[in-house]
């Protein structure tokens, strides 16, 4: 008896001793995170960055492309431009500006063809005259390819040195064209890491880009480039 009465007396110690280990350890830790100016707000209230990326394809247009420019460079927002190197030509100060505002630049193909559904060599020239006709205009060499209609394959990956970039957010804007309804789609779905299909080609979808930017903005989020969003 004698003996388990100093057992248990042992052990009591032993975790009394422990536990004012541990409280010792985290008041030190706590106390030198104050020092070093780290508790100013209580973990619920430090806000994690929120990104979303807004991407336009097809461009660029002689109109709105720059309407859309404007409302970016006033919000000091930048955006993705998959561009057609069919529409480039006349437009060459559109695509100057975007590299000069700093937005990013990607490869739309030159016709706006389904990669998949035609030859290699094909395949190789709509992305070859669309990146030359970017870097003419632009000083820049794309990196990055969307995709026409989102397909590609593993023979496209192997094939070019181009990064293809998909979406997670389509409000169909080319199909609806309705200000309010495309934002609306966008405010509804956006989410950290979203990367929301649009195009530069309606007057419709830059309102509405707009609109998101200025409503998301008061949500918390940071509009960044695409490139933004796939390095981890
Ligand atoms: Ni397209």
């Amino acid at each position: 008896m004698r003996q388990r009465v100093i057992l248990w007396t042992a052990v009591l110690a032993v975790m009394g001793w422990m536990s004012y280990g541990i409280w010792r350890g985290e008041a030190a830790a706590a106390l030198e995170r104050s020092r070093a100016g780290e508790v100013s707000a209580p973990e619920e209230t430090v806000k994690e960055q929120k990104l979303i990326a807004l991407t336009f394809d097809d461009g660029p247009h002689p109109v709105y492309t720059p309407m859309l420019l404007d409302g970016l460079k006033e919000r000091n927002v930048k955006a993705s431009f998959f561009l057609l190197g069919g529409n480039i030509e006349g437009n060459e100060e559109v695509v100057e500006r975007m590299a000069e505002e700093g937005h990013l630049i990607g490869n739309h193909t030159y016709s706006h063809v389904q990669l998949t559904k035609i030859s290699p060599e094909e395949a190789e020239r709509e992305i070859a005259g669309t990146n030359e006709k970017i870097l003419a205009a632009s000083g820049v060499l794309p990196r990055y390819i969307r995709p026409p209609y989102g397909e590609w394959s593993e023979q496209l990956e192997a094939m070019t040195a181009m990064e293809p970039v998909f979406w997670n957010v389509d409000p169909q804007d080319w199909k609806i064209l309705d200000r309010k309804a495309v934002a609306d789609h966008i405010i509804k779905h956006g989410a950290d890491g979203a990367v929301v299909l649009l195009h530069d080609s309606y007057e419709t979808t830059v309102e509405a880009a707009l609109e998101v930017i200025d409503t998301l903005e008061k949500q918390g989020y940071t509009f960044v480039t695409v490139d933004e969003l796939l390095v981890d």
